[in-house]
């Protein structure tokens, strides 16, 4: 199964200062504001949605196809990523612009002043999927997760037109999308992803009932954070998915990207909608524990010793002979 994995491709830069924004700043001289923080510690950290759900399905043994714009300091990231299993000969490459790179600055209170470049991003627009699916010889689900706004519609519009199976997952781009938008990418999704307070923002902004929505999609998944997953279609009775009990928690931050890599790897696997929803808490889980969306390791014995410790013998049999990690 092709499964290409569309949207954001960043960097991250997160510093610390030893001390108070609200110190630096003078309540009379705010129309003059020039402050320069000595900060403590950078720690560069590779990220982006599509980014990260594609490097969680390479370390399952999948081979994604990652779908998105970046600038010309890319080199070093992609050789991490084909490393790492991911196909990245469609991604665009911008001759202006730099990979898009999230800065941010948190004080001793987690206080933050942080700015997104959105650089090459935009022009993620500009890709055409039709060169895709020739070089491939076809593609069997496209999913379309948080990017530059009108690359989203483009992308879902094209797998519509081509009677390509999509997946929606909208994520932090709901907040500045319109409701009509937002109906335009989830109508006729084969999945849904979001977490719950998505999925309430998603019926708020489109005027769909929960109900509509299941008449519309095929299946929508819904993460609870540390209660799990819920799994829904029309007509069926909800399907909970307990989660992964974790070693130890570090951050969660990317989170909801390893849950979908570990679902996808299900569906591109044919298993169960019940195991795709375990195999996504359980990478969800591996990124809980390390600092970072990236930095953990999926090694083979330990993923299926854990997956049968949390759900079972029988269900660990059934994954067992699909997953194919980099690390024994
Ligand atoms: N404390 C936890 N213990 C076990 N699993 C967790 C925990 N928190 C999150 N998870 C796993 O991560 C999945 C996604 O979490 P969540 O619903 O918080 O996503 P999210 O809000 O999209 O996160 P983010 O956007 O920050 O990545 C959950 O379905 C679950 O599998
Ligand atoms: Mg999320």
């Amino acid at each position: 199964m092709r499964i290409a994995v569309t949207g954001s491709i960043a960097t991250d830069h997160l510093m610390t200062f030893p001390g108070r924004f609200g110190d630096q700043l003078i309540a009379e001289q705010l129309d003059r504001v020039s402050l320069s923080f000595l900060v403590d510690d950078l720690q560069i950290r590779r990220g982006g949605c599509a980014a990260n759900i594609a490097f969680g399905m390479g370390c399952l043994g999948l081979r994604p196809v990652l779908v998105g714009a970046v600038g010309a300091d890319f080199a070093d990231y992609r050789s991490w990523l084909e490393r790492h299993g991911v196909d990245c000969d469609s991604v665009h490459v911008s001759e202006i612009h730099h990979t898009a790179r999230f800065l941010c600055t948190t004080d001793e209170d987690h206080n933050q002043i942080a700015s997104f470049y959105t650089g090459a991003m935009a022009e993620a627009r500009l890709i055409e999927l039709g060169p895709i699916v020739d070089r491939l010889g076809g593609l069997d689900l496209v999913l379309v997760s948080p990017n530059d706004p009108d690359a989203m519609l483009r992308h879902t519009d094209e797998a519509r037109g081509r009677g390509i199976p999509f997946a929606a997952d909208l994520s932090q781009q709901l907040a500045r999308m319109p409701g009509e938008d937002i109906r335009r990418l989830v109508d006729g999704a084969a999945y849904l992803f979001g977490n719950d307070y998505e999925k309430g923002l998603i019926e708020q902004k489109t005027g769909w009932s929960d109900e509509e929505i299941l008449d519309r999609v095929g299946v929508r998944v819904t993460t609870l954070g540390p209660k799990g997953a819920v799994i829904d279609r029309k007509g069926e009775p909800s399907l909970h998915v307990s989660p992964a009990p974790e070693l130890g928690k570090a951050d969660p931050t990317g989170v909801g990207d390893a849950f979908r890599s570990g679902f996808l790897a299900g569906v591109a696997w044919g298993l169960s909608l019940e195991r795709c929803g375990q195999i996504g808490n359980l990478t969800a889980t591996h990124v809980l524990e390390r600092v970072g969306g990236q930095e953990y390791e999926l090694g083979r014995a330990s993923f299926l010793e854990r997956f049968a410790a949390a759900y079972g013998a029988e269900a660990a049999a059934e994954v067992e002979p699909l997953v194919k990690c980099h690390y024994a």
